[in-house]
């Protein structure tokens, strides 16, 4: 529907993370506790900038860079070594790997949705369910021709992977070329990933229907606290589908959408990269060409900052040690405050079984609470979670989680 009078366009409510961030800079309440945007906390709930990345940021002073334009496809050694992070060196000096410089997580899968959209035209999109709610609007608004689709993702009887159902849905709905988006570790917002067996499973479905996988791989580290490990599945991916001696039958692509935002935390810089996969010995150039076109028409170039600082810290020796380092550090902080969370649920004897808290991984957890229990903690307590029930556990420190325990067990 057109709307010649500006004035008739419906308001529409904010996206849920930032609504609740904003709602909670707004509460004077002095106890009140965020758990809603997954941003990654230090042990006192305060901003942390990645000691890594404060050594890059002063060796980037010393050196008194220049702002002159990116070429249009980025920052190309900063592309070499994302793609190295995510591949491994020995995968990613393959040359059916095409990388392009993206804003953040978003921007990559707003690219490769457009791409699809225009290139592979897909009939479906298949989305987890429940999925980060922006991978909706980004296929609603780039690609409103293609249908979006649920694939059921989380059990809640089991508060684990509904696996069978996951699977049984792609092999009955989708279609050759279809598209399907794979959270690559640390789903959000379940926090439960696919064990490597089932992994396995689904890229043998996804190579006999022929699908395009988008990997979104917002947390890689923050899973394990391990990089490599947290690449599995992608590795796996990739080197089934999509090498001389894989099956040439396969999809016709794959795209990976590699955010940098949480990794190195630099959330509002904006740093993330997008890497298609095409199968073995195609020219590229073409499919390059034709991000690079999208590229111009959006943002004209990428930005320079935070690609500097990756390329920065990935490629310095004794820097990237510590960037695994800062990684573990925070990967660990959060399984600490899981445990400490859980054992505070049943020191208080809240009703219910809380092992679902310390066996999810990443930054949320998918916690079981109701959108009405989730409000009760917001009015009564001042707590701030998506009302799905996903606290980004981030938001708890030895400080705090007794309050929020305590809270839990009264909306209960
Ligand atoms: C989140 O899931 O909270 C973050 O990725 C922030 C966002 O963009 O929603």
């Amino acid at each position: 529907m057109a709307f010649t009078n500006l004035g008739d366009l419906p308001v529409l409510p904010q996206p849920e993370s930032f609504a609740l961030t904003a709602a909670y800079n707004e509460d004077t309440f002095p106890n009140k506790v965020n758990l809603g945007q997954g941003v990654y906390r230090d042990n006192n709930c305060q901003p942390w900038v990645l000691p890594s990345i404060r050594e890059a940021e002063q060796t980037l002073h010393n050196q008194q860079v220049n702002h002159e334009y990116l070429p249009i496809a980025g920052h190309a050694q900063f592309l070499t070594k994302a793609r190295d992070l995510l591949f491994s060196p020995a995968i990613a000096s393959q040359d059916n790997i095409t990388s392009i410089q993206a804003v953040a997580g978003t921007g990559a899968n707003h690219l490769a949705a457009i791409f699809c959209a225009r290139n592979l035209r897909p009939k479906n999109v298949f989305i987890s369910d429940p999925t980060w709610d922006n991978h909706h609007l980004i296929w609603e608004i780039a690609a409103p021709n293609v249908t979006r689709k649920l694939y059921p993702y989380y059990d809640p009887c089991t508060r684990g992977l509904n696996f069978d159902g996951m699977l049984s849905e792609l092999e009955k709905s989708a279609e050759e070329n279809d598209v399907v988006i794979l959270h690559a570790c640390a789903h959000n917002p379940t926090g439960i990933d696919p064990t490597q067996d089932q992994w396995k499973k689904i890229a043998d479905a996804v190579r006999r229907k022929k699908l395009i996988v988008i990997f979104d791989c917002a947390y890689q580290g923050f899973a394990s606290g391990a990089a490599d490990a947290d690449a599995w599945a992608i590795r796996y991916f990739y080197t089934t589908l999509f090498t001389e001696s894989s099956s040439s039958t396969g999809p016709a692509g794959m795209f990976v959408c590699q955010s940098l935002s949480k990794n190195f935390g630099l959330y509002g810089e904006r740093i993330g990269a997008l890497h298609l996969i095409t199968p073995p010995l195609l020219p590229t150039q073409g499919a390059k060409a034709h991000l690079v076109r999208l590229v111009r028409a959006e943002i004209s170039c990428p930005s320079l900052f935070g690609a500097r600082l990756v390329h920065t810290v990935l490629d310095d020796t004794e820097l990237v040690s510590k960037w695994h380092e800062d990684v573990k550090t925070m990967a660990h902080r959060i399984k600490g405050v899981r445990a400490l969370l859980k054992s505070e649920l049943e020191t208080l004897g809240a009703q219910g079984d809380w092992g679902h808290i310390e066996q999810q991984i990443g930054m949320f957890s998918f916690t079981g609470l109701s959108s009405a229990q989730v409000q009760q903690l917001r009015e009564k307590h001042h707590i701030y979670m998506l009302s799905n029930g996903r606290m980004s556990l981030s938001g708890l420190d030895e400080g705090n989680v007794a309050y929020v325990a305590q809270a839990i067990k009264d909306v209960l």
